[in-house]
């Protein structure tokens, strides 16, 4: 008995020194020490051992077991050491290695413009006024003057919906109509930008779809110089404090008179280059002073309320001040364009 007390423990402690787990050491512990062990039968067993034979054994039995149960405690302490740096190596993270650079996006070049009309507009007293895309053939044409049989819409043939009535605005000016009737009777100072659509051939220089910010100023006392005033100012807080700023006759069926308005051209300074076309001059708007009827519809009385409307194009606008000669690559989707900016 004493011999195997003693084969057990060095079988043991050779197999301790082995375990490397947590569960190694599980099963050695059942081996070793568990209630089918040969220590805990033996100590069971004392009793059938003649007299003279116990006090010997059983100090055997027991003094191993306790031997036994130090060194598992001992042998627990390496393993939780070793487990733990088996973690660490695991999730190891090497922090010297370069970071995975993450792609920014950027705002888009027209955004980029939108925003910058928006902010010189609001140091005017205008707000953005948001009008839908679809809309109403009375507010896209009949309320702007601009009745089913008139000439004057052939500049603006647009798509439309299978819902009679219905189409996709050719310009941002029903957007007037919809900020009066919402304002009316307080005087207006709003912008109104967004897409518009025409049912045109792409071309460089015009796509089926495209941007306009609309101006709409209504009071009581609106002249002609207020609008030639904020037009001038405008353009020169976009295109440079030195611009001429000149004002064309021309018609808007919703303006009375209408006029166009030019900025001379900031490539060549108003001397003559591709970009103006040698004329000096780069249009910028169509604008006028606020058809009466066009007040009625918005619900103002004209004897009372006087405005003046604006209508220019962002896209042209970027195009200009980057030095782009075809509209479409604003829409085509391609990075290596759309990351210059
Ligand atoms: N809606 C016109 C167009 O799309 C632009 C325009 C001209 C707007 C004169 C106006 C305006 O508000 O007064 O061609």
């Amino acid at each position: 008995m004493l011999e195997q007390l003693s084969d057990i423990r060095e079988r043991a402690m050779a197999a301790l020194a082995a375990v490397d787990s947590l569960t190694a050491l599980d099963a050695w512990r059942t081996e070793y020490l568990g209630k089918k062990s040969f220590v805990t039968a033996a100590l069971k067993s004392i009793g059938q051992l003649p007299p003279e034979d116990r006090p010997v054994v059983g100090k055997a039995a027991h003094e191993l077991r306790l031997a036994l149960e130090a060194a598992l405690e001992e042998a627990r302490q390496r393993v939780l050491a070793l487990e733990q740096e088996r973690a660490a190596q695991a999730e190891r993270v090497d922090v010297t290695l370069p970071g995975r650079p993450a792609t920014l996006g950027r705002l888009h070049p027209i955004t980029q413009i939108l925003y910058e009309i928006y902010s010189i507009f609001a140091e005017m007293g205008f707000q953005v006024y948001d009008a839908p895309e679809v809309e109403t053939d009375e507010l896209n044409f009949q309320l702007l003057n601009l009745p089913p049989d008139h000439p004057a819409r052939d500049m603006w043939s647009t798509f439309y919906t299978t819902r009679d009535g219905i189409l996709l605005r050719t310009h941002t000016s029903p957007g007037q109509i919809r900020a009066m009737r919402q304002f009316c009777p307080e005087p207006i100072r709003v912008i109104l930008p967004g897409r518009v659509y025409r049912y045109e051939a792409v071309t460089a220089r015009s796509e089926s779809m495209f941007h306009q910010v609309e101006g709409l100023a209504v009071g009581p006392r609106i002249t002609m110089a207020d609008l030639k005033g904020v037009l001038t100012d405008f353009a020169r807080r976009l295109y440079g404090e030195h611009r001429q700023v000149r004002f064309r006759c021309s018609y808007f069926p919703f303006t009375e008179p209408s006029m166009e308005v030019d900025v001379s051209c900031a490539l060549c300074d108003g001397a003559g280059c591709r970009v103006c076309k040698h004329t000096g001059w780069v249009e910028i708007a169509g604008a006028g002073m606020v058809h009466p009827q066009v007040l009625r519809n918005g619900g103002y009385d004209p004897e009372q309320f006087t405005g003046f409307a604006f209508g220019m194009g962002p896209d042209r606008i970027a195009m200009l001040r980057y030095g782009i000669d075809d509209i479409r690559y604003f829409y085509s989707d391609d990075l290596r364009f759309l990351a210059q900016f």
